[in-house]
């Protein structure tokens, strides 16, 4: 499903050029849960976004899907995005002006999806994270964590083989921090292959194992024998 091989990135501000990868070669197999871990600055979120897409790297190849799209322009990566992959931000990144239905439906704006089609859609994906009472409410107008529900409709709307999701419980207390992670499962459950990224050793817990990053480099990767089920 994903094969990143020897792949480097290289932060460049200025004259200055920082390795963020150095050498990560990391394969995740189609239904896995994998929580990224590591400390600040060990270049999980660099990876993440090289991941899905979201930025370019200077040496190696991914392979998403049988495909290679080490060197696709930005517009195939969108599209290669759109179809294949949902991803999830500690900020939520809603549209304020939104309503939480309009909000879900944006991709499939993307996508080319007709309107009608589009409603029915992101009512059932705010039907499966809970929401379906709260369609027309703007993103100011509810919590953190049904912000994060919100993003994560959003995030499967197109129903992607991938979710990934970059510290998705960070701004959340640990309540709310458990029904996401019951979604992700419940989502991990039914087919989707989910790779996060959390700082917490509770939270990875709940997922199927742990890839730990340290200085730009995968240090540790481990298969949970018991995963936690909420
Ligand atoms: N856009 C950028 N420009 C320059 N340097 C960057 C950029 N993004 C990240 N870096 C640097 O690359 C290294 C890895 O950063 P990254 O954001 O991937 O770490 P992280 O593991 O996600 O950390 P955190 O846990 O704090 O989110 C850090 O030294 C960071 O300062
Ligand atoms: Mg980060």
């Amino acid at each position: 499903m994903i094969d990143l091989k020897n792949v480097v990135k290289i932060h460049q501000t200025g004259d200055e050029e920082l390795i963020a990868l150095k050498n990560i070669s990391l394969h995740i197999n189609e239904g896995e849960f994998t929580a990224i871990m590591g400390p600040s600055g060990s270049g999980k979120s660099t990876m993440m976004n090289i991941l899905g897409l979201l930025d370019r790297f200077d040496e190696g190849d991914y392979i998403l899907n049988g495909k290679n799209v080490t060197h696709l322009t930005s517009n195939e990566s969108a599209h290669v995005r759109n179809k294949n992959l949902g991803f999830v931000f500690q900020s939520f990144n809603l549209m304020p002006r939104m309503t939480l239905l309009e909000n879900v439906a944006l991709p499939m704006v993307y996508a080319g999806v007709p309107a009608k089609e589009r409603k029915e859609r992101a009512l059932e994906a705010l039907t499966q994270v809970g929401l379906e009472n709260r369609i027309k409410h703007r993103p100011n107008a509810i919590s953190g964590g049904q912000k994060q529900r919100v993003a994560i409709a959003r995030a499967i709307v197109n129903k992607p083989a991938v979710l990934m999701a970059d510290e998705p419980t960070g701004n959340l207390d640990s309540k709310t921090t458990l029904e996401i992670m019951s979604i992700f499962q419940r989502l991990n459950r039914e087919g989707t292959t989910v790779v996060m990224v959390t700082h917490e050793p509770d939270v990875a817990k709940y997922t199927k194992r742990i890839v730990s990053f340290k200085d730009g480099e995968i240090q540790d990767d481990q298969i949970i024998e018991k995963q936690k089920i909420i």
